[in-house]
């Protein structure tokens, strides 16, 4: 036993503590509006000061930003008066910028929420829904994908699928599958003005927050949102289908790759977006890793298990187990066109 790594390992673990415990003191202060109180003030305030404003209990606020300053999510600037530096308003309150954070905390104390209910899926080997899960998570996903899919989607993702664009901005039809709250899908919209889109996920829950977000976007005009599950939406002759970060919460991917090749028009294309994630395990045994992996314990491989076939892929499935399942639906074209630290983007195609 060696004392030095032992005590390295407990000094890990208080970190971990500390964060486990910060997602809920973040998730509070995005609820009750205490980061926006900060990051609009005009310098540092006191206790008093945030919770008056906030309409919060001081003893409460002065806990919470102890505890944030500890974590350096807040600054202590001295006297008993807090700020945000310029970098932490960005992550905890700028949810246009992809260094926002607070979808991302949002999401994934949410996830462990499902320790009780998974507590007896390791046991029977059922599995456990997405829409089965607290509904902070349905919202944390989509607060926490938006501003990747903002830095990427129109500007890397899309000019990197063959002849896509040009189809797009003279006018194509797109499916989003698995389009949850339909980020993407309005993204796309606003981006290209004489194309139409549909998104299809089997959660009616996000099918109604994302015929709202579209409203409140202005382009229900062009985008409508129908239930209905991977393998068997409506819809056929579509130019460009996309999946973003669902496949490998499906139960049947494979099944899912065929009905898109079938709903493709002559030419089209499959986007496909995962999680970034390399082959082999030994060299995703890293930071981020660590969150898709965990994430994938608590969300993506009980999500699939709980569907037909139950293929669980999990988010971590990489590259060549993604080329098996999109040619084994039928796909005779598959190649990476885009990575980030952490998606992988692929284009599919007859
Ligand atoms: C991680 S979320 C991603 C949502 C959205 N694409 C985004 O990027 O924000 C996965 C989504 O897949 C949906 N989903 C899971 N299985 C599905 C299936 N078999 N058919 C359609 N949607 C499915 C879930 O309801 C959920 O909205």
């Amino acid at each position: 036993m060696n004392e030095e790594r032992l005590n390295e390992l407990v000094g890990q673990a208080v970190g971990d503590f500390g964060s486990i415990l910060s997602g809920g003191l973040i998730v509070l202060g995005d609820r009750l509006g205490l980061f926006r109180t900060l990051a609009t003030a005009d310098g540092p305030l006191t206790s008093a000061e945030v919770a008056e404003r906030s309409g919060c209990a001081e003893r409460y606020v002065r806990e919470w930003l102890n505890g944030l300053s500890a974590a350096g999510y807040v600054t202590y600037a001295g006297d008993g008066e807090y700020t945000l530096s310029e970098e932490q308003a960005i992550a905890f309150t700028d949810e246009s910028s992809p260094a926002c954070v607070i979808g991302g905390f949002q999401a994934m104390l949410a996830a462990t929420r499902a320790v009780d209910k998974l507590t007896d899926a390791f046991q029977t080997g059922e599995g456990l829904g997405w829409h089965e899960h607290h509904h902070d998570l349905f919202h944390g996903t989509e607060r926490f994908f938006r501003p990747g899919y903002i830095a990427n989607l129109t500007t890397s993702w899309i000019p990197a699928l063959d002849g896509i664009e040009d189809k797009l901005t003279a006018g194509a039809t797109v499916a989003d599958v698995g389009c949850g709250h339909g980020a993407s899908t309005i993204i796309l919209a606003q981006a290209y003005p004489n194309s139409t889109f549909v998104g299809y996920d089997y959660h009616q829950p996000s099918i109604d927050a994302a015929r709202k977000a579209a409203a409140d976007a202005g382009v229900s005009n062009r985008v409508s949102f129908e239930v209905a599950s991977a393998k068997d939406y409506p819809g056929t002759n579509f130019d460009l289908v996309g999946f973003f970060d669902c496949l490998h919460d499906m139960g049947d991917p494979r099944g899912a790759a065929a009905h898109v090749l079938s709903s493709l028009a002559p030419g089209g294309s499959w986007l496909l977006v995962e999680p970034f994630a390399n082959d082999d395990v030994a060299d995703n045994l890293n930071p981020v890793g660590r969150v898709f992996y965990s994430a994938s314990t608590l969300i993506c491989t009980p999500a699939s298990l709980s569907q037909e076939v139950g293929t669980a892929l999990g988010a971590q499935a990489g590259e060549a187990r993604l080329r098996e399942v999109v040619t084994g639906g039928g796909f005779g074209s598959f190649r990476r066109v885009a990575e980030t630290p952490f998606n992988l983007v692929f284009e599919a195609r007859a």
